[in-house]
């Protein structure tokens, strides 16, 4: 069960599955069904991306693999192994930084993977799973474990799993209101609409 402490009421009404998102630190003991982690891939898969270069690649280890398990986890900054350990999937998001059409340099690689991982994060809520990103990796790491060639470049990983009821960390979840963000007419001028 999600811990309903970290559920927030939007200020507009948005779809469930962004209102019910939240990064969990605690997670159910539950393997995630295949077919459940494949819909999670699938709706990266389809994500928009800059001359649909689809610059992401993921690096996945689920936890009933020991050696994968344990080979992801060590990618992780100690702090995020802490917790991440008792998630369901880990996965390790790399950019191709080149289109691959011209081979000139990808501006939004970093943007595109960061969409297909939001796209994935969405469609997890929407199964009832939750996931945790972390920009706490050891590139280096990711690099060697993995064989990375040039052209490639570690992002992020990707914890997901179960939440579980009793979330460590007690926080409540914030955000800044539109008017701070949401400019019209100069940078720093708040839209009306807003
Ligand atoms: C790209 C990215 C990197 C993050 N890195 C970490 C991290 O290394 N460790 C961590 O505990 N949380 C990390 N987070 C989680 C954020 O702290 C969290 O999303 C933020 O506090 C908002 O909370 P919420 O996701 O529950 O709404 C990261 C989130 C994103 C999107």
């Amino acid at each position: 069960m999600p811990d309903p402490n970290k559920l927030t009421v939007p200020d507009h009404p948005i779809l469930d599955c962004l209102s019910q998102r939240y990064s969990p630190y605690a997670y159910e003991p539950k393997p995630i069904e295949p077919d459940k982690l494949r819909a999670l891939l699938e709706a990266a898969r389809w994500s928009a991306s800059s001359f649909n270069e689809q610059p992401w690649r993921f690096v996945l280890a689920t936890r009933d693999d020991e050696t994968a398990w344990q080979a992801a986890l060590g990618c992780l900054v100690e702090a995020n192994q802490q917790w991440a350990q008792h998630a369901g999937a880990l996965i390790l998001t790399l950019a191709k930084t080149n289109f691959t059409y011209n081979d000139a340099p990808n501006r939004v690689a970093i943007h595109d993977v960061g969409l297909a991982a939001g796209n994935l994060s969405a469609q997890a809520t929407a199964l009832g799973l939750h996931v945790h990103q972390m920009a706490g990796i050891d590139g280096d790491a990711v690099r060697s474990t993995y064989d990375v060639p040039e052209g490639f470049e570690p992002v992020t990983a990707i914890a997901i799993g179960y939440a579980a009821d009793a979330e460590p960390d007690d926080k409540p979840r914030t955000r800044k209101p539109l008017s701070e963000w949401v400019f019209g007419g100069t940078f720093g001028q708040t839209h009306p609409l807003v």
